[in-house]
């Protein structure tokens, strides 16, 4: 079991004690040994490697630079430029040449002086990156929604309780005030009886990676004059057009790992996986874990409970779409004690955000620092009088980042473990299978698994393309 810092770390530390104290000669010893500037010496740094480089990874990756007992020492991709522009950015920030680059993730987790990895990879890579994370003892800083379908976030859980690992998850909005401030009157009843939840989601596709558009002007010079991404399916001369070769940088084989092999089209790689169930879950899994973990926080159903019945209807595209996840969409999560959680994206009613109403009053919250509520002086204060905060939720000091570097070193839980990245996720996994199968779906919350409908059952899982196996 980790104590502090993993067991070769603190081989390490003990060299490097026993080294100065034997040798009479400090000179031989760098200065930055001993922590020079102020910083702690290389042997007392959290020591960590990363994993992608493209939309998320180098924000978080900086904030992890900023702070002066972390060190990145490597970083992977499966991408030559996104490869070269992460260590050259890492060994910018630090001055020296030391960051060590690599191509399989298996041979940087396989490190046994790196403690913890940062991981900010397409949705369909999670599972085995971040299993393989934990079989080495990493601990682990991951991106939401936790996986790409629920049997793999189970394994997820698994591997992260079974070797002890500290995680914190992607959701960084409980590290904000305004959202610990709205779940925190919630959770102590200052709405009164809480009888709805509005989590509202963003719609549509979005062109995050600039790839879509080349596209649509190439498109657009064709007889059909296709004008969206959503339109083009296989056997079409737009889908003939959209198909290229990968890029040289790209190992693209590696790149679709555990997914099924389709035809490279880079409107669909980089940043634009989430449009395409192959990789990605669309709005509704990309921002469920945001919202509605943040309705969970103020629910109190951050770990145990789970909602019991979910139904829904949605827009999808045709199912080989070039971008072919749901564009507009509204599940209704039935949890216990009355509580109905609607959770919509491309329906005005609900607004974007997440909001609670109660018997007493209601407080709506999204990012910003917007916060509004029934009651005029929450707006004015934003914060509770102390006699009010009964039930007192964690907050982070310093940030989402520090918040997961000081976990690592007190091996207590952070603001958001794993077991509460899987809950946040759930109500978005159940809402996409409720959808597609057209039906509503009663799930067992203790056991984890859906009632009655075998059918439906075979969602929680996918098919892994060979040779990749989840462990
Ligand atoms: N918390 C947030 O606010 C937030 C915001 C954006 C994205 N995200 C999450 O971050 C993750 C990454 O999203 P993104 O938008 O940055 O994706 P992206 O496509 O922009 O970047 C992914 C990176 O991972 C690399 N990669 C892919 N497979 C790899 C593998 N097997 N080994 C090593 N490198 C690999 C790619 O080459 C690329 O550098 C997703 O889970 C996403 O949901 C979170």
């Amino acid at each position: 079991m980790k104590t502090s810092l993993s067991l070769s770390r603190i081989s390490r530390r003990q060299f490097i004690t026993t080294t100065a104290t034997a040798i009479a000669a400090p000179t031989i010893i760098p200065a930055s040994a001993l922590g020079a500037n102020g910083r702690p010496a290389p042997s007392e740094r959290i020591t960590m490697g990363v994993l992608g480089w493209g939309m998320q990874g180098p924000s978080n990756t900086g904030s992890f630079m900023r702070e002066s007992d972390c060190q990145v020492v490597a970083t992977c991709n499966i991408d030559k430029k996104h490869l070269e522009a992460s260590v050259n950015e890492i060994n910018k920030k630090y001055k020296n040449q030391d960051c060590k680059t690599y191509h399989d993730y298996r041979e940087m987790m396989a490190r046994t002086d790196i403690d913890a990895v940062m991981l900010a990879v397409p949705d369909h890579w999670h599972a085995l990156i971040a299993t393989e994370a934990a079989r080495n003892k990493k601990d682990i800083y991951g991106e939401k929604p936790l996986a790409r379908t629920i049997a793999e976030q189970q394994a997820i859980v698994r591997a992260v309780q079974s070797n002890k690992c500290i995680w914190q998850t992607g959701s960084w909005q409980r590290s904000e005030r305004n959202f610990h401030y709205a779940a925190e009157i919630v959770r102590n009843g200052l709405i009164g009886k809480v009888t709805k939840v509005e989590v509202g989601l963003p719609s549509g596709h979005h062109d995050f990676a600039g790839t879509g558009k080349p596209l649509l002007q190439k498109l657009a010079q064709l007889p059909e004059k296709v004008d969206d991404l959503a339109k083009v399916v296989p056997g079409t001369p737009a889908w003939e057009v959209a198909v290229t070769q990968p890029p040289p940088e790209l190992d693209y084989d590696f790149w679709i790992g555990p997914s099924k092999m389709e035809p490279y089209i880079q409107a669909r790689s980089h940043m634009n996986w989430r449009w395409n169930y192959n990789t990605g879950g669309g709005q509704l899994l990309d921002w469920i874990g945001h919202h509605c973990d943040i309705g969970h926080w103020g629910l109190g159903n951050d770990d145990t409970i789970g909602p019991l019945e979910v139904e829904g209807s949605g827009e999808f595209p045709a199912k080989d779409a070039l971008w072919n996840t749901c564009t507009r969409y509204r599940i209704t999560c039935k949890y216990p004690n009355d509580i109905t959680m609607i959770i919509a994206g491309g329906h005005p009613d609900i607004r974007d955000g997440t909001k609670w109403i109660g018997t007493d009053g209601w407080v709506w919250v999204n990012r910003g620092n917007a916060f509004e509520s029934s009651h005029k002086e929450w707006e004015d204060t934003r914060s509770l009088p102390e006699e009010q905060r009964k039930v007192r939720l964690p907050f982070t000091k310093g940030g989402h980042w520090r918040n997961f570097l000081d976990s690592v070193k007190t091996r207590q839980p952070t603001v958001t473990p794993v077991e509460v990245a899987h809950h946040s996720a759930l109500p978005g996994h159940l809402g996409l299978i409720a959808m597609l199968a057209g039906r509503k779906i009663k799930w067992d919350a203790k056991n984890e698994r859906i009632l009655d409908d075998a059918e439906t059952g075979k969602w929680l899982t996918r098919n892994y393309r060979a040779p990749w196996k989840l462990g």
